[in-house]
């Protein structure tokens, strides 16, 4: 986002700092990632499409997704998160034979900031050349050197050109689709997922070109972006279908957007900068909520906001539904396994990916941040249309399309099995509890009520333990633990230093101690 941009990385870091038990399963990386020959056989769900056996993108621990860019001449090889969320390129480096353009500007993200000088240099990225791009180089110390924030959204909501309007403070793409005419004013981006035991590679982004076996993304219905009239600063947004979220009971989860006259279309903002996609809190009570074991609750330091943990082994089936098609959610993305922390009984705890929208990355203008764990089930394009300022090109508005990738249920279900279950297929011992346990809905902003969580569920407890007796003693022990004890505090913060546990970046910090600007416990 604009003033928001990396965040969900950064928050999830920050929940990682708390709750890291286990540094080397947490943060699994391409390291892991098998050898070329093994890959090539492999199909990527239904549709028999190949994977790419190498995308140009790196993944770490699914939290960050980086390109290399070069800057300066000599040119100096730097790595950036890719954000879609965001519009300005920033680094944290000196870079050679450098202009300053004696202007300073500051990026506020939900958590962090970036502050500097703005510079010019000649840019490298995905084989196009910019003589003269600009960049805040950060001097807060918290952009590690060799590593920045390449900003992917449009030059309306870029920090940079509301500083140095016109063509010097042109966005990165800006640059490359006004000067380049001949390449398409659209980029794409597929992200891997790092620990899917079936199709494994890191993610792929383009300018101006798709993936090959990935065509038909352009005969996916063209999802108009949705202006944004107000200085907000413009993102990759576009509109839901009614009903367009469907819950792990398979019914729609019916909300009202709070996007003035969008209606019951919720308005979503897909940002590849963000892990944790951000969503109504009725709709992370619906797909959470009723899950034996799940809690809501304040970590401190975590941005402010409460978020649901989960049992690991819930395996919960939902899907986004925009323009007329179904993007099902990989089961190993709708509860992430990021996170080895155990609960006071010894139980592994896994947290919700689609958690409830922080305070501070709320905007009228949208309803939800898709992010990293939606975006791993979607390829995305987003064609800029005439949002390219200073292009001579005939184009028209600009539109997403979105290709659902994750269509082989049969094969997600498998990998959820295999990697969270050990491969013993308990599943269907999950019993979602009655919605009633939910707090009420008022116009997508839940109210609040008097009653905690764990108050509602007490009644049910008879129900949940004779609903799940195969998750036994394990789950009644931690309902009771949930619902007795929801008052105490469950975790003890980690102040060890942070983890390093990349098998291939062994010099390189973790990625939330990359993005973390300060310590904030
Ligand atoms: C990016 O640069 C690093 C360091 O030189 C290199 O190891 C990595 O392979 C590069 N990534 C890609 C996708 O080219
Ligand atoms: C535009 O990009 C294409 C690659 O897509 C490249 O071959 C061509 O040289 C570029 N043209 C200019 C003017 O940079
Ligand atoms: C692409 O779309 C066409 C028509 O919708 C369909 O027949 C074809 O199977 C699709 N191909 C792939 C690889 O998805
Ligand atoms: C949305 O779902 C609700 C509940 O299932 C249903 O009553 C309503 O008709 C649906 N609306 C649309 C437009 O499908
Ligand atoms: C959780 O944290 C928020 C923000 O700091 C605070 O307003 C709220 O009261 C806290 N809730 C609980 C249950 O502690
Ligand atoms: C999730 O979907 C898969 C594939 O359709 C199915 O096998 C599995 O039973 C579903 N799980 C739950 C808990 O609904
Ligand atoms: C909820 O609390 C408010 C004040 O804290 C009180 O006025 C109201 O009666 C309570 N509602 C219920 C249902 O207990």
């Amino acid at each position: 986002m604009k003033h928001l941009a990396p965040s969900f990385a950064l928050y999830l870091c920050f929940l990682a700092q708390e709750l890291l038990v286990s540094p080397a399963n947490a943060f699994r990386v391409h390291g892991e990632l098998k050898k070329k020959s093994e890959l090539s056989s492999r199909s990527y769900g239904r549709l028999g499409r190949r994977v790419p056996m190498e995308g140009d993108l790196q993944n770490l621990g699914d939290l960050n997704y980086f390109a290399n860019i070069t800057l300066g001449n000599p040119p100096k090889q730097i790595r950036v998160l890719i954000d879609t969320g965001s519009s300005d390129l920033t680094v944290g480096d000196d870079v050679p034979g450098n202009q300053d353009s004696g202007k300073k500007a500051d990026v506020n993200y939900a958590i962090g900031k970036v502050s500097g000088p703005i510079e010019f240099a000649t840019l490298q990225f995905e084989g196009f050349t910019v003589p003269k791009q600009a960049y805040i180089k950060d001097t807060t110390g918290d952009q590690t050197a060799g590593q920045g924030i390449i900003g992917l959204g449009p030059n309306s909501g870029s920090v940079i050109q509301d500083v140095i309007p016109g063509n010097d403070g042109n966005t990165v793409l800006n640059n490359i689709f006004r000067t380049n005419t001949s390449t398409p004013n659209f980029i794409t981006v597929l992200l891997g997922r790092s620990n899917d035991p079936t199709d494994l590679f890191p993610g792929d982004f383009t300018v101006g070109s798709v993936l090959d076996g990935f065509e038909n993304i352009t005969s996916m219905p063209k999802l108009p972006v949705n202006e944004v009239k107000t200085n907000n600063g413009q993102h990759w947004q576009a509109s839901l279908d009614v009903n367009g979220t469907i819950g792990p009971d398979g019914q729609p989860i019916v909300l009202n957007s709070r996007v003035k006259g969008a209606g019951q279309k919720l308005v979503a903002a897909f940002d590849t900068g963000f892990s944790l996609p951000q969503v109504p809190r009725a709709m992370a009570d619906a797909i959470y909520g009723r899950v034996p074991g799940a809690e809501l609750k304040n970590l401190t330091g975590v941005g402010g906001g409460p978020i649901y943990t989960v049992p690991c082994d819930a395996e919960l089936n939902i899907t986004f539904v925009l323009g007329g098609v179904r993007i099902p959610i990989h089961p190993l993305d709708t509860v992430s396994d990021s996170l080895g922390r155990t609960d006071d009984l010894g139980n592994t705890i896994c947290i919700g990916a689609f958690q409830p929208i922080l305070p501070s990355a709320q905007s009228s203008t949208f309803d939800m941040l898709l992010g990293m764990a939606f975006l791993r089930n979607a390829y995305m394009l987003v064609n800029f249309g005439d949002f390219v300022d200073g292009s001579t090109k005939n184009t028209n508005d600009p539109y997403i399309q979105l290709l659902p990738i994750t269509t082989d249920a049969a094969e997600a279900h498998s990998d959820f099995v295999s990697q969270r279950l050990g491969g013993l297929d308990s599943t269907a011992d999950l019993q979602l509890l009655p919605a009633s346990v939910l707090p009420d809905v008022n116009d997508g902003n839940p109210t609040d009520d008097n009653k905690s969580f764990s108050e509602k569920l007490r009644p049910y407890l008879p129900y949940i333990i004779a609903g799940s007796s195969a998750l036994g003693a394990l789950l009644i022990g931690s309902i009771l633990w949930c619902c007795l004890s929801s008052r105490k505090p469950k975790y003890q913060p980690l102040h060890e230093p942070a983890p390093v546990g990349h098998a291939n970046a062994p010099h390189q910090p973790p990625p939330y101690q990359s993005y973390q600007p300060q310590r904030r416990y």
